[in-house]
């Protein structure tokens, strides 16, 4: 049974998921296998966002995919035929994790024709959106943001400030042209977040040259936006890249009065568009891993001890 708004814990019933980009950075690995479904240990980055969604009280997860990438789709389906092959052999622990993808959320695509930007990915969930839903969640699939409770953390600041919340994360200056930098003001705040970590945004670049970059303050891939954002997205010319992006679409609502804060996250993230932050990702939770965690742990310190040993070697016989 569908929950109405009220009953939901933090008003946020669909969580919209942009998976449709053509992950060339993971390539020749993307050619055949959805960048979304690259494993950290063994669940995809897909799964740990539905399971993200489904912590903050959410019931939808709006899958934005391009219309190549079906097997996204299918990982949330019942997959009956494994399960009861699974069962017959004992192994309840598989069937769970079998199971587990489509008992969290209810999955539902909406396909992305052509790579217009993330603007206009997430324009497309306007339609799977009931009336009644004032907000709209966005969880971006290359962004892990641990502990997983940032979002419900911004639901409360929205509930006490109004107006949109977005996560931020403190970067080198050198790193913030590759992300939608804050122009930021303190404000005095009676939350019993640290008022530290909420701000008041005063504007939003998207990946803007360092040297006029407003702030180290950059977007970190978690979105509570107001219905609104919709009008403004139909409103945005295509902006950094040739693309609609969602960064313009929150400038322009900023611009017209509406209220945005962010709340600034001092846990873990982990950046797994690349493999650069794609394998640390995984040795991170592969080290925690009850299982794996102690034989990846000993790997782990060897092949590090034999690097910076043959980096020795090579120093000196230079
Ligand atoms: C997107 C957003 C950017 C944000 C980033 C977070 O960029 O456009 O504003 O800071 O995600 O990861 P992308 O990394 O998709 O280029």
């Amino acid at each position: 049974m569908q929950k109405s708004n009220e009953t939901l814990a933090n008003g946020v019933k669909t969580v919209v998921v942009p998976a449709a980009g053509m992950g060339t950075r993971f390539l020749p690995a993307t050619k055949t296998v959805p960048k979304e479904l690259l494993p950290v240990v063994d669940t995809p980055g897909i799964e740990l966002i539905a399971e993200e969604a489904s912590q903050l009280g959410a019931e939808r997860l709006a899958v934005i995919t391009a219309p190549d990438k079906g097997e996204v789709m299918r990982h949330f389906g019942a997959f009956d035929e494994l399960c009861e092959t699974l069962a017959a052999r004992g192994k309840d622990e598989q069937v769970q994790k079998v199971a587990r993808a489509s008992q969290l959320i209810t999955a539902v695509s909406v396909t992305q024709d052509k790579p217009l930007g993330l603007g206009h990915a997430v324009g497309l969930a306007e339609a799977v959106l009931d009336d009644d839903e004032d907000v709209v969640a966005v969880m971006l699939p290359d962004d892990l943001v641990l502990p997983g409770d940032v979002m419900a953390k911004m639901a409360q600041v929205r509930q006490e400030l109004g107006g949109s919340v977005l996560c931020a994360f403190e970067v080198s200056p050198e790193e913030v042209f590759n992300y939608g930098v804050f122009d930021i003001e303190e404000i005095p705040t009676d939350s019993s977040l640290p008022s530290s970590a909420v701000k008041r945004v005063r504007g939003m670049v998207e990946k803007p040259d360092p040297a006029d970059a407003p702030s180290t303050l950059v977007a970190a891939g978690r979105y509570l936006l107001d219905r609104e954002i919709f009008e403004a997205l139909r409103r945005i010319k295509p902006g950094k890249g040739g693309e609609l992006q969602l960064t313009d679409a929150i400038e322009l609502m900023i611009q017209e009065g509406h209220p945005v804060h962010i709340v600034v996250h001092s846990g873990k993230r982990h950046d797994l568009g690349n493999p650069a932050g794609y394998i640390p990702a995984n040795l991170d939770f592969g080290l925690r891993h009850p299982q794996y965690g102690p034989a990846i742990y000993k790997a782990a310190k060897q092949i590090l001890a034999d690097f910076e040993a043959e980096s020795h070697n090579t120093a000196i016989s230079e």
